[in-house]
Order: structure tokens, then sequence, then C-alpha cells
């Protein structure tokens, strides 16, 4: 069927002078502003913050995988540009959105980012603007809440005059081997021709476009993919559990099972989930289905076992001061590491801030060491707190090191031989922490 507008617009796309722009320039916004200007489009990106849009336009990067060396070139170029004024959308062709979907403290799912960023877009979408949705969320909200926010009221026919699709971002923060340019890219339309010219956007410049067949597929394929990353990671946490009553090393357990070369992927255990999405986009899903008189049974015990986790690690805690005759109320503990995973400043739905809280709560002196995390700000039952910066005195003066995220920076041996007692909820400490009579682990 022909559509000009349609084809205009894949025209514009192709040689790159359509305008894009990024709503929502947080982890995902930015990297991937960054990726549509090195394929050669003029990118702007929108965002409330003021601060990091004036860091932008200083060409200084915000977020650690995007080196301020790359921002600064861009900006210099004229290929990017940041604004917290929606306004500038008028102007553009195309239009990502990559706001956030946490829960609500109900814990469902918060769409009011998503809602705002489409209401505030809904006034410049005009013919011949293609918009993409990217956050993580549960099948149906590009079709039954995105959509009609953005046509009712203006008139333009989706498919026809303008064009709407899912495309999940998949970016593993930290990771250099997959990155936001070469990981395979989901597209799903609202309708053939949606489905046309986002793929033929993404395809510009990212190295692997995967077209399927809607919206919905799409949504539901990121939500699957991260549902049985948290269902797997639920499994080794209940293993590490059972292991613990049977006396028998978790870790060993699992690295000899990951010696199958077919049939066994390994995952390993830990305090608990964080990070914004592994313990959320999963509950996305199961809201939804709630919605449709369905229980999603793995999803809701994956859950309960994993927030379970830093109550166990707190048990494992109250262990290791026992064997020194010492009550966990009045103990100094030191936590290293309150990020949610390895070798990133992410701070969200950390396990590490469950920690504090439980540890506070039965009376014991928390501290913390974390090189990426300098300053933990308050929020509900945490208070603000501060890294400390002479972790060598710390871990000497503790009375029991936690291990929370094992980062490339610690110095594990230094660790082991200065503290009195460690507790390894990541297996860090490797063999060595098997040997030491000083070590709890998990
Ligand atoms: N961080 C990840 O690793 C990751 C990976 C895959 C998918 N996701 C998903 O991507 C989405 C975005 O996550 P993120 O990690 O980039 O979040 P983020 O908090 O880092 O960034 C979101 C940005 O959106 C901005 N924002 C909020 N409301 C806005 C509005 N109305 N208009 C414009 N901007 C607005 C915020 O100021 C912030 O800069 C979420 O749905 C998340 O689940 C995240």
């Amino acid at each position: 069927m022909s559509n000009v507008t349609r084809d205009v617009l894949v025209k514009k796309l192709q040689d790159r002078t359509a305008r894009v722009a990024v709503i929502g320039m947080g982890y995902v916004g930015l990297p991937l502003a960054t990726v549509f200007a090195e394929a050669g489009f003029e990118v702007t990106g929108v965002d409330p913050v003021a601060e990091k849009m004036e860091a932008l336009n200083r060409g200084e990067s915000y977020i650690l995988d995007v080196p301020s060396e790359q921002v600064a070139r861009l900006v210099k170029a004229g290929k990017l540009k940041g604004t917290t004024d929606y306004a500038v959308l008028s102007e553009m062709d195309a239009v990502s959105i990559c706001v956030p979907t946490p829960l609500r403290k109900t814990g469902d799912p918060d769409l009011s980012y998503i809602s705002s960023a489409t209401e505030s877009l809904a006034p410049y979408l005009h013919e011949g603007m293609v918009v993409v949705l990217e956050s993580s969320t549960y099948p149906g909200t590009t079709r039954e809440m995105v959509l009609p926010q953005l046509n009712c009221r203006y008139g333009l026919e989706v498919g026809r005059d303008f064009f709407l699709a899912f495309s999940p971002e998949r970016v593993d923060p930290g990771r250099k081997d997959w990155t936001t340019k070469n990981t395979p890219k989901v597209v799903g339309g609202i309708t053939e021709a949606c489905s046309d010219v986002a793929t033929c956007w993404y395809e510009q410049a990212l190295d692997t476009v995967v077209r399927v067949s809607s919206t919905e597929v799409a949504e539901m394929a990121k939500l699957l993919e991260n549902t049985f990353r948290m269902i797997n990671i639920g499994l080794v946490n209940e293993l590490a559990i059972m292991c613990d009553r049977l006396g028998v090393d978790v870790w060993e357990v699992i690295d000899a099972a990951a010696t199958k070369p077919f049939g066994f992927m390994k995952f390993t255990p830990g305090p608990g989930l964080g990070g914004h999405c592994i313990p959320i986009d999963p509950l996305y899903l199961s809201w939804k289905m709630r919605s449709l008189n369905y229980t999603a049974r793995f999803i809701e015990l994956a859950s309960e076992i994993n927030t379970s986790m830093p109550r166990f690690v707190l048990g494992r805690i109250t262990d290791a001061l026992n064997n020194q005759g010492k009550p966990v109320k009045g103990s100094r503990v030191l936590l290293l590491g309150v990020a949610y995973k390895p070798n990133i400043d992410d701070l969200r739905e950390s396990p590490a801030l469950d920690l504090i809280h439980l540890l506070k709560e039965k009376g014991a002196q928390v501290s913390y060491y974390d090189p990426h995390i300098p300053h933990i700000h308050a929020d509900g039952d945490i208070e603000e707190m501060d890294s400390v910066t002479d972790w060598r005195a710390e871990v000497q003066a503790a009375d029991c090191v936690v291990i929370v995220t094992n980062h490339k920076v610690f110095d594990y041996p230094a660790i082991l031989e200065l503290s009195r007692c460690v507790v390894d909820t990541r297996n860090a400490l490797g063999e060595a922490g098997k040997k030491s009579d000083k070590v709890v682990r998990l």
C-alpha cells in the first residue's frame, strides 16, 4: 500500500537528515543519543533535570559508560545537545522515549513518567513523526496507553500520519563487550508501516535490528528476558539457603554444575536483587496478569525468595559476630560495595540499602566503602551516609566486614589480611576465603 508520509520519513532517516530527539536522558537515553549522533543524526536530548542538560551542553557526561570526550566531541560537532524545553519536539522527525518505569510503594507499576512524557510530547506530534517507546513496561502499554494519549486529541492516524513502535532497551551498564550499539535491538510497531519506519530508523545507527510483528511482542520479549534472569537468580538464591542447611558449599556445587557443556546456564547467589530492571520488570508482568485474573506464580515465588536474601545475609552476619562472642547491637559492621552490581555507580534497589536498614534496626554501627558511590542520599528508611575514605583503617576496625558488591577495585587479599571477620556474599575471596576460618560465605 502506498504511504507517502512513510516514504518521505524513511528517506529522511536513510539520508540522516531526520532530526532526532531522546526524551529522558538517563542510563538508557544518553548512550542511545550518542549512538544516534555517532551515526550522523542531529540529536536533541530532552530532560527536565536542568543540571544534566547543562552538563551535556558543556560537553560533560554524567553516565559512567559514556566518556566525556565523546560527549564533548559530539556537542562541538553540533550533533548532540540537551534541553529542558519540550517545544523543540515540534521540529523533530524521530523521538525515542526513555523515561523511568519504577514501582509504586504498593508494588504496582508506576507509569506516571511515560504518561507525563507522552502528554508533553502530544502537542508537538505532527505528520511524519515516528515515536518509539523504550521504557520497560507490561505488554499493551504502547497501544493501550501511549497511542490514545497521542492520537485521540489531534486526529492524526497512526500508521498513516505518524508512526509508533516499542523497542526495549537491553543495555547492561558497566559492560564493555555488549553495548547499546552492538546489542541486537527488538522493534515492533503498532502497524506494519510503524514497524517499517522504526526499523529503518534504528538500522541506521544500531548493528542489528530484530523486527517483530507487534508492540506487544516487543514488550513481552523484554519481560521474558528479565523474568528469566529473576527466576534463575531466585533459584540459586534458594539453592544457597538449602546448601546452608545441608552444610554443602553452594559455590562449589554451582561451579561443578557449570562444567556441563549444554543445558545449564550459570547464575550465582547474592545478597538480593538490585537495579532498575530485574527486580521490577517481572512485577509489571505479574501486575498485568493479575488484572486478567491470573497469578504469575514463578514470578511471585522468585520475588519472595530474592527479597528475603538481605535477611538471610543478616543471619550470616549475626552468626559471624556470634563466633566472636559479639551481639549485632553495638558491633561495627562495614559494608564493602553498595552498588547493586560490580563496577557501576548505580544504587537503585540495591540490596545493600536493605542490609543497612536491617543492621541499623538491630543496633549495629554501620558504615560503608564504595569508591563508585561516595554518598547515599536519605530515602525512606535510609539515612544520609558517606562512604568511608580510609578503607584499610575501617576494615581493621570493623567487627565484621561484609562484601556486598564485588567491585574490581577492591584489594581482596588486603581485605582478608586486615579484617577480623568477613561475610562474603559474592564469593569474591574465592579459594582464599574458603580456606580462611575468619570468612563466612553465603
Ligand atoms: N538502566 C538500565 O540498565 C536499563 C536497561 C534496560 C532498560 N531500562 C529501562 O529504561 C528506562 C529508563 O531507565 P534509565 O535507567 O535510563 O532511567 P534513568 O532514571 O537513568 O533516566 C531517566 C531519565 O528520564 C528523565 N525524565 C523523567 N521524567 C521525564 C519526563 N517527563 N520527560 C523527560 N525526561 C524525563 C529523568 O530526569 C532521567 O534523566 C526504564 O524503563 C528502565 O526500566 C533500563
